[in-house]
């Protein structure tokens, strides 16, 4: 397994060996005594054509904490993207500046793809709109194992906008490649998990490993998932069906007192930022585990840029 050089678009790029083995690395780079030197001579371009705090704020402090520096914007507004440049263009500049490493995030599906071949540096997808987010779902899955000692044989509920959801979409394809994972996918009709996805479910399924169902109740489920995945409803991308966000809101909810009949090593996550799909009551239960999972994003940032740049093999 070597990363050196890669991109990461989605989580298609990556087989189950590679996963194992860049799960293996996080630590390494997280307690490694010279950590602060791997990356001095590097420089990550930081392409935020949309809103972020934790994957723009997690990969500038990751980047910062292997020495290396953060050059490019948070904002397309106080770019020339304004006065109409490309996508093509804004972004082939980056390759003549001296960058090492370019993380892109973009409304559009299929942005950072085109991003990777547009310039020769690697490119990470931090968000390519509904599409897929696969630093997400590394981290999901760390934070996974972390909790449950395996990513085998797991019930994984997801809740909420399946159908906009880009997080949902690289964990599936993700949980895919693992062995009898049974998938649960909760949501209103109307943000249903994309027919594709489905149809891989099932290819999985007929071939003997992960198994899936689609439901429209949280509290069917609560007691048989090890891991229940909230997600907000993603009213940026609903365009004409945003009237329905806020029936949608108060039905995919989570509370305290739902969580009664869940096993004792159940853990809530979710990608966040968190609407009102997570009441407040939740997270003082032991069940709440997605502050953990954002904080784990810092630490698999850090070896993703570490193991891409060469830093660590
Ligand atoms: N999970 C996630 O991508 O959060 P941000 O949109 O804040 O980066």
């Amino acid at each position: 397994m070597s990363f050196v050089g890669r991109d990461l678009i989605s989580m298609n790029d990556l087989t189950r060996e590679e996963i194992d083995g860049f799960l293996r690395k996080v630590d390494v780079v997280r307690d490694h005594p010279g950590k602060k030197q791997l990356c001095t001579d590097k420089v990550c371009a930081m392409l935020f054509f949309e809103p972020s705090t934790r994957t723009r704020t997690s990969f500038d402090s990751a980047m910062r904490n292997l020495g290396g520096r953060i050059g490019g914007f948070y904002d397309p507004r106080i770019t020339s993207a304004v006065k109409e440049e490309s996508l093509w263009d804004t972004v082939k500049m980056h390759d003549g500046y001296g960058f090492d490493v370019m993380v892109i995030r973009h409304p559009l599906k299929g942005a950072a793809r085109l991003a990777a071949e547009a310039v020769e540096m690697p490119v990470i997808n931090a968000g390519d709109g509904p599409n897929q987010h696969p630093t997400q779902t590394l981290l999901d899955l760390y934070s996974i194992n972390e909790t449950q000692g395996t990513l085998d044989g797991l019930t994984v509920a997801m809740v909420g906008d399946l159908a906009n959801g880009r997080t949902v979409h690289s964990l599936t394809e993700a949980l895919l490649k693992y062995n009898n994972c049974r998938l649960i996918f909760i949501s209103p009709r109307d943000l249903a998990m994309p027919g594709f996805l489905i149809d891989k479910c099932k290819k999985a399924a007929e071939q003997g490993g992960a198994t899936f169902t689609e439901g429209r109740r949280i509290e069917d489920h609560i007691a048989e998932v090890d891991i229940l995945y909230m997600t907000r409803i993603q009213t940026e991308r609903l365009h004409e069906m945003t009237a329905l966000a806020e029936k949608f809101r108060s039905i995919y909810r989570l509370e305290a007192g739902m969580l009664k009949d869940a096993k004792p090593t159940m853990k809530v996550m979710h990608p966040l930022p968190r609407v009102t799909e997570i009441a407040q009551d939740v997270d003082q239960t032991p069940y709440a585990y997605y502050f953990q999972q954002a904080r784990n994003g810092l630490f698999v940032r850090e070896a993703l840029l570490a193991l891409i740049l060469g830093a660590v093999r």
